[in-house]
């Protein structure tokens, strides 16, 4: 039976390793212990697991309906037969078009979709091929990225807001639709509150999304740029993380409303392949203290 022994910290302030479990069959009181820690980590890894796509979308519909796979670089939306199942990888078919998205460059830190009005919840990354080096993904805890804060910058954006932008994935690529924007100011964005309560363990946690094209609602460009500069610089301070060096049967979980994550490029003739399933957001991401 899993019990709390089973969970293993992995970081200081992110991530712990679940031992012995089998996702593939997840009784009741396994899923109980494995929710509360993830409350609780914001973050899990299993490792050495064999999951079918059905498997896969079975254990992540224990934490709630899942979104449908956003539209891949490649213009397909989903693997068939399993809409649920966005595909991350650099691999070309017989007609040298990439299977999946993201390629083998740098993904830069990012929470996942944050230019929607709800973004997911959760997302869970499972590893099916993996390059000899690089590919490893980073996870940040913005729990701990809060409490980084010097009480003047938390005071500062108690009750500012930062418009997300929707124009670049993470690997920078436009996104579907959208037209070239470069311009904080107009690029087409979402705002959400700097600091959020998260919704289950209602700690205050700091809300960046992306970087790129981000604006603090209000203020004038430069001293919004000189905001999310110093937010995310303490946001990015390496204790605050947790590196993870894949092995195929990996899968990596984490908490959208309480992380953000990264990933290292890699030798783009090494083959990656990853799938990836998001619980849908339950709702809008609200200020902490409202
Ligand atoms: C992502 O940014 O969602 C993908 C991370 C990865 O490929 O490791």
């Amino acid at each position: 039976m899993l019990t709390n022994k089973n969970i293993i910290p992995i970081s200081k302030y992110i991530g712990a390793m679940v031992l012995d479990v089998d996702l593939a069959k997840i009784d009741e009181k396994t899923f109980t212990v494995i929710s509360d820690a993830f409350d609780k980590y914001n973050g899990l890894l299993f490792r050495e697991q064999s999951l079918s796509p059905e498997q896969l979308v079975k254990f992540s519909r224990l934490f709630g309906d899942l979104d449908h796979a956003p539209q891949m670089e490649n213009g397909q939306t989903a693997v068939a037969g399993f809409p649920e199942i966005y595909i991350v990888s650099n691999i070309l078919n017989k007609n040298k078009e990439p299977i999946g998205s993201l390629g083998a460059g740098e993904a830069v830190w990012h929470t996942d979709m944050s230019y929607l009005p709800n973004p997911p919840d959760i997302s869970m990354l499972y590893a099916l091929e993996i390059p000899p080096v690089g590919g490893d993904t980073s996870l940040c805890s913005m729990v701990a990225a809060f409490n980084t804060l010097p009480d003047k910058i938390k005071t500062k954006v108690a009750h500012l807001s930062i418009k997300h932008d929707g124009t670049y994935n993470s690997g920078g690529l436009l996104r579907k639709g959208l037209r070239e924007d470069n311009d904080p100011m107009t690029c087409a964005g979402q705002p959400h509150p700097i600091v959020c309560a998260h919704p289950r363990t209602n700690q205050p946690v700091l809300y960046l999304g992306r970087r790129r094209n981000a604006y603090i609602v209000g203020l004038e460009r430069e001293e919004s740029e000189g905001l999310l500069d110093s937010l995310w610089d303490y946001a990015t301070l390496p204790e605050n993380s947790y590196t993870h060096q894949w092995q195929v049967g990996d899968l990596l979980m984490w908490d959208n409303r309480a992380t953000m994550h990264r990933r290292d490029p890699f030798d783009s003739s090494a083959r990656r392949l990853m799938q990836r399933t998001q619980i849908k957001g339950q709702i809008a991401p609200s200020a902490f203290g409202a």
